[in-house]
């Protein structure tokens, strides 16, 4: 399973980059609000930072508009992928894209029918958000394993990107079930490579080193 960072935050997406594990990055607008940048600035320098698939949100609701600002992001660098929401006109601009050879990840997702109809509308990912289904009260990876299955059934390229990734938990179920890629805010990442047993593990042998003649 692929590894992405959800993350616009150029500094702890270099930070997790260290790790050797990223291979490719997912933006939304909330998330680049929160670094108070430029959009353009924020996607150049994680362009620079990592060589992988790059989700960049478009903000326009009708198709036209959709298509235009999805053209100018694909622009910005080849590892680009355009990510449009799953609406009528987010549809049609996925077809439209998609045609012209531009990547389309089609964003919040909630239930099979919207990702069988984005695959079917040529995206080259699906992103369900499993912890804001999670929120209210709905099967999160329920959705996950559906989705495994329909998509088993078919020859699509369209790639499962598990995003609302809140725990580990979900992290490794989604590859219990055989899903594309997982793409987790930099906390979870640094959830995924701890346990208590190994730092009381760590503790210990540093402790009983120091009885050991130099
Ligand atoms: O990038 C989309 C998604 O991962 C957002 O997650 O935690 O805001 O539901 P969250």
């Amino acid at each position: 399973m692929k590894i992405f960072i959800d993350s616009a935050d150029i500094k702890e997406i270099r930070e997790a980059n260290q790790l050797g594990v990223i291979d490719g990055v997912t933006t939304n607008p909330s998330l680049v609000a929160k670094t108070g940048r430029k959009f353009e600035e924020v996607l150049a320098d994680i362009c620079a930072e990592i060589d992988g698939p790059i989700s960049a949100e478009v903000v326009s609701t009708e198709a036209k508009e959709m298509i235009a600002e999805g053209r100018r992001l694909s622009a910005l660098h080849p590892n680009i992928v355009v990510k449009c929401p799953m609406t009528f006109d987010g549809l049609k601009a996925t077809r439209a894209l998609s045609e012209e050879g531009i990547r389309v990840n089609v964003t919040l997702i909630f239930q099979p029918s919207q990702a069988l109809l984005a695959a079917k509308a040529g995206a080259a990912y699906v992103s369900p958000f499993v912890g804001r289904l999670d929120d209210v009260s709905e099967d999160g990876m329920g959705l996950i394993s559906t989705l495994v299955e329909i998509f088993g059934n078919y020859d699509y390229d369209t790639e499962i990107l598990v995003a609302s990734v809140r725990s580990p938990t979900h992290f490794v179920e989604s590859a219990r079930m055989g899903a594309d890629v997982a793409t987790c805010p930099f906390s979870v990442i640094q959830t995924l490579l701890r346990h208590p047993l190994t730092d009381i593990g760590l503790a210990k042998f540093l402790a009983d080193w120091k009885s050991v003649p130099k």
